[in-house]
């Protein structure tokens, strides 16, 4: 099974594109609800929380583990690969391998937008994984703090989403980015508002798409590999807090009706 974590239902749009690009494979995802938000914890409490989530995935039958929330991965991706011995992918090395290959990227001085939560911004892991790739690219951060309640109160076309979303986006537009990453779970849902505020012609690079065409291609070239993990049959939700919130964001990302099972992951 591919065992994918978040710190709540967000992440379920990573879970969405997998189950897309991989419909084959069975997948487990668990949400930590009740510990949620990870995007303003410090890197040592989203690090024993990864860890917890990812030895649950393993209880759970997970054989690769996909870490979709963009704040665990930006300071927990190294630090779990080390104590853990099966693959482990993140939402950030694939949205930093698709930003090096625009084709504005290929030229020197690209200027490159990211934003994402307090905790993944704070981390410096996308300027320093783009910087290792592309040593001239200018890189512009900005965390936006109120994206996430916005999108669980299914804020999506209100005034004040598209208000807030042109003061965060202000200082990347003056600053002429030609790329922007969507560094968080829940910014794919505000896409439509993004575009047009940040530019029609500025690249939008959205993690879960990249993450799953990339799993597709591990999965592809590793077919000893892929031949072990269970396919067909039900996936799996479980939560460690079931809220009607929770249950109305996934219901959002999946276009459908999305059981919830409450376990409490540790
Ligand atoms: N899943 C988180 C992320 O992608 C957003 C929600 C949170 O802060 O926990 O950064």
């Amino acid at each position: 099974m591919i065992g994918i974590f978040d710190s709540g239902v967000g992440g379920m749009t990573v879970a969405h594109a997998i189950e897309k690009a991989l419909p084959e494979y069975r997948l487990v995802y668990f949400g930590d609800l009740a510990r949620t938000p990870y995007g303003s914890k410090s890197p040592e409490t989203i690090q024993k929380y990864s860890r917890q989530n990812i030895e649950f995935l393993i209880k759970m039958g997970a054989k690769l583990i996909v870490i979709a929330c963009n704040s665990a991965a930006s300071v927990a991706t190294e630090h779990v690969r080390e104590s853990f011995s099966l693959p482990i992918f993140d939402v950030i090395e694939p949205a930093v391998k698709r930003v090096m290959s625009l084709p504005i990227c290929l030229k020197k001085k690209a200027r490159i937008g990211v934003i994402g939560t307090r905790a993944t911004i704070n981390s410096g892991i996308y300027p320093k994984k783009i910087a290792e790739a592309c040593e001239e690219a200018r890189i512009f951060s900005q965390e936006c703090p109120l994206l996430v309640p916005l999108v669980e109160e299914g804020w999506l076309q209100a005034r004040e989403t598209k208000m807030i979303i042109r003061r965060y986006l202000s200082p990347l537009k003056r600053k002429q980015v030609t790329a922007l990453v969507l560094g968080c779970t829940h910014y794919p849902l505000l896409k439509n508002l993004i575009q047009p505020r940040i530019g029609k012609n500025v690249s939008i690079i959205d993690s879960s798409e990249e993450l799953a065409a990339n799993l597709r291609t591990y999965l592809l070239n590793n077919s000893e590999f892929a031949e072990g993990l269970e396919k067909g049959g039900e996936h799996t939700y479980f939560v460690s807090d079931v809220t009607d919130a929770a249950v109305r964001t996934a219901k959002r990302i999946f276009g459908r009706d999305l059981e919830l099972i409450y376990h409490k992951g540790i």
